[in-house]
């Protein structure tokens, strides 16, 4: 994929389908993000993803774990690939995987991770199911840094949907996936802009420390899409 020389360059961790991959793919390409995918890397060799990034020109790797329980071996070779890309900030978009303390504080700062929860809720998996067996009117996606504790970094930005009478697990999943799809390209956009950045367990964006994480629909409209 075509990019201007100067642009961050980015490399994008995925595990599956990788749509919210293709929506950073979909702005870079409508030039709504000035940025230089260097890296589309998959833990899974079957990950759809990897053929959207293929089909985009983007360099792929895939990394299996040779021993699934040696997490810091598999992080150690994750970290080479990385940095070997020239990648200065770290995308996790669907990385299902937990990912060890030192790989997290080698990145500090770097690391971003979408998460379909309004954070922090529904820290973990299964997000939509427990939405709706608890009940909740909202449910949503975040995007924040990664930090040490699971789930558990400074959120940057977030994005609510309605939960509707009559919604299953498909269904929600769909609309909050929608909203993923707006608010990752977005963040990622502020951070190549120099705008963003993690300030120990805080997030500044544009000179201030933010008391609690924005909002997609509170953002001014030359913010609201990327
Ligand atoms: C997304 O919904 C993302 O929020 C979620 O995986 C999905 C990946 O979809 N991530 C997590 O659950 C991480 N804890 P995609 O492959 O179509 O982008």
């Amino acid at each position: 994929m075509t990019s201007p020389r100067h642009a961050l360059p980015v490399a994008v961790l995925i595990s599956g389908r990788g749509s919210n991959l293709q929506a950073i793919i979909d702005a870079v390409r409508a030039g709504a993000l000035d940025v230089n995918i260097c890296l589309v890397l998959s833990n899974r060799a079957e990950a759809q993803g990897l053929e959207r990034a293929r089909a985009a020109g983007i360099p792929t790797a895939v990394l299996t774990p040779a021993t699934p329980a040696d997490r810091a071996a598999y992080d150690r070779a994750l970290r080479e690939r990385i940095d070997a890309s020239g990648a200065r900030l770290i995308v996790l978009a669907g990385f299902m995987r937990v990912l060890t303390p030192e790989f997290v504080r080698h990145y500090d700062g770097r690391l971003i991770n979408i998460h379909p929860s309004l954070l922090p809720a529904f820290t973990g998996l299964h997000t939509h199911r427990r939405a709706l067996a608890a009940g909740v009117a909202e449910h949503g996606a975040s995007v924040h840094f990664v930090t040490e504790e699971l789930d558990g970094g400074p959120v940057i930005l977030r994005a609510r949907v309605a939960v509707l009478a009559g919604d299953d697990e498909h269904t929600l999943a769909d609309r909050v996936h929608r909203v993923e799809h707006h608010i990752l390209p977005l963040t990622i956009r502020w951070y190549a802009a120099g705008r963003l950045r993690k300030d120990g367990d805080r997030v500044r964006f544009d000179g201030r420390t933010l008391d609690a994480p924005l909002d997609l629909a509170d953002l001014p409209a030359d913010d609201g899409a990327a």
